[in-house]
């Protein structure tokens, strides 16, 4: 599962963010910027760099809104609860049956 879960969801970030910035060679020069700030400032590239690169961060987050690497969640109800816009949902379900949300919907 480890293995799965974090292989696919990453190749597909970074190859979309690739094509991105490919397309987008503004974006892209304020990206390389940023990060030559940060080389320059701490003398290579730091954990703590990467996680203050807020360009960096905005950029993914756009990647994985534009193409999320996964196609749905699912959830299993475990417990009774009402929805105003579903009252009648989970009793029809049933509380143990999964539910699936698309993210691409
Ligand atoms: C860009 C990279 C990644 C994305 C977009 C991503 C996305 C997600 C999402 C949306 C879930 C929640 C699924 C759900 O709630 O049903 C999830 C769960 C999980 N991810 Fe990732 N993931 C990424 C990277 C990784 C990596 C690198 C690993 C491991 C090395 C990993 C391991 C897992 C595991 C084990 C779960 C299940 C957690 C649980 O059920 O408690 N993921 N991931």
């Amino acid at each position: 599962m480890f293995l799965v879960a974090g292989y696919d969801t990453t190749t597909s970030l970074l190859s979309f963010s690739s094509f991105l910035l490919a397309k987008h060679k503004d974006q892209q020069q304020r990206l390389r910027d940023e990060l030559r700030q940060l080389v320059k400032e701490n003398g290579c590239i730091t954990y703590q760099g990467i996680i203050e690169a807020k360009l960096l961060e905005a950029c993914l987050q756009e990647t994985l809104r534009l193409y999320p690497p996964g196609i749905q969640l699912e959830r299993a109800c475990t417990k009774a609860c009402s929805y105003v816009w579903a009252p009648k949902l989970l009793e029809w379900l049933g509380y143990t049956d999964s539910l699936f949300v698309d993210l691409y919907s």
